[in-house]
């Protein structure tokens, strides 16, 4: 294995820049040439690729987005777009790939593992944690702390007026980060798609709580379920208290990463540099009960997420 790619694909998350730095210094370590293709699939389909020397990933650890820039693209599930992508790997003499992205990269990976043969190793770069084969997704950490910070000032607020906070955050069909930044702000309800709710319920709940003294309420809402207007306007229908809306939207994937996402970024991108060196292909890194895994990537993308539910009970249990 003497080259290797590199690029980023889908939502960017907080850590993808300090994962390219371990990929390109890893790769340098062993003798490898590293190349970065911008823009994700679209530049690897439109020839988009520069070499990526040791200062060429200087000074990035620190920040959030991504150095390659990203894209989510289509042309990557036709044909022609994967065989476009695979002449540009021949025409670089690229035999192995790291692919930093998402489930949906991940299976522009697969596709190039599987059926062009092109050993590619999948990082999991995307605020969602919505993969199941590992314990956490790069970004995700440094999201639900931005939303946490976000949640503190409306709670400030909401205290003053005695209102209802409605707020949502990302994770696409995952309720994750609700879950997270539900538990550690101390939100009293969390809503997420993988749990049906109940508007009489949650009215409830915020009338036990007032009953027992409390000022606000904050219920974090996942995008998966509904948006904030719609979901503060239904419970406003229902309830006398003043309900305000608020969606934390893209801020949530930007800002300089967490430690425990760089120290995500310096694992996985190590352990993806590792396997390609020991010409090991088509296998997704991850983290799993606190040590660094890999494993089949076809099977890494075919596992169905499972939603954390004593995490759930323990917020209605404490968060009241
Ligand atoms: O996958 C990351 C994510 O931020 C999701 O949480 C969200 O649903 C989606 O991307 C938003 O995508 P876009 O930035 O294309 O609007």
């Amino acid at each position: 294995m003497k080259r290797i790619g590199l690029l980023t694909s889908g939502g960017d998350a907080p850590g993808m820049n300090a994962a390219i730095r371990a990929v390109v210094r890893s790769g340098l370590y062993f003798g490898m040439q590293v190349y970065g293709i911008e823009r994700g699939y679209a530049g690897l389909i439109e020839d988009k690729v520069m070499p990526l020397e040791m200062r060429s990933v200087s000074n990035i650890v620190q920040l959030g987005g991504t150095k390659l820039r990203t894209a989510r693209c289509l042309e990557m599930l036709t044909k022609e777009g994967q065989k476009q992508a695979v002449q540009t790997l021949e025409k670089h003499g690229i035999d192995g790939l790291v692919v930093i992205g998402g489930d949906g990269s991940f299976r522009g990976a697969k596709i190039l593992s599987d059926e062009y043969g092109v050993p590619t190793i999948g990082i999991p770069g995307t605020i969602d944690n919505d993969l199941e084969y590992t314990d956490y997704t790069l970004g995700f950490d440094t999201a639900v702390n931005t939303c946490l910070d976000i949640i503190n000032k409306l709670r400030d607020t909401m205290t003053s007026h005695e209102r209802v906070s409605v707020v949502e955050v990302m994770g696409r069909h995952c309720g994750d980060i609700a879950l997270f930044s539900g538990i550690a702000s101390g939100a009293e309800i969390i809503v997420v798609p993988e749990i049906k709710f109940d508007m009489d319920e949650i009215i409830n709940r915020i009338n036990r709580s007032r009953a027992n003294g409390k000022h606000s309420n904050i219920i974090v809402v996942a995008e998966g379920v509904m948006g904030a207007d719609d979901f503060a306007r239904q419970l406003q229908e229902k309830t006398a208290y003043s309900v305000r809306p608020t969606c934390i939207g893209h801020v949530q994937r930007g800002g300089s990463p967490s430690m425990a996402d760089r120290m995500l970024a310096a694992q996985f991108g190590n352990k993806a540099v590792r396997l390609l060196n020991d010409g090991i292909g088509n296998r997704a890194v991850g983290i799993r009960d606190n040590k660094i895994i890999d494993m089949d990537i076809i099977e890494a993308v075919s596992m169905k997420k499972t939603f954390n539910l004593e995490l759930y009970e323990t917020l209605q249990m404490i968060s009241m």
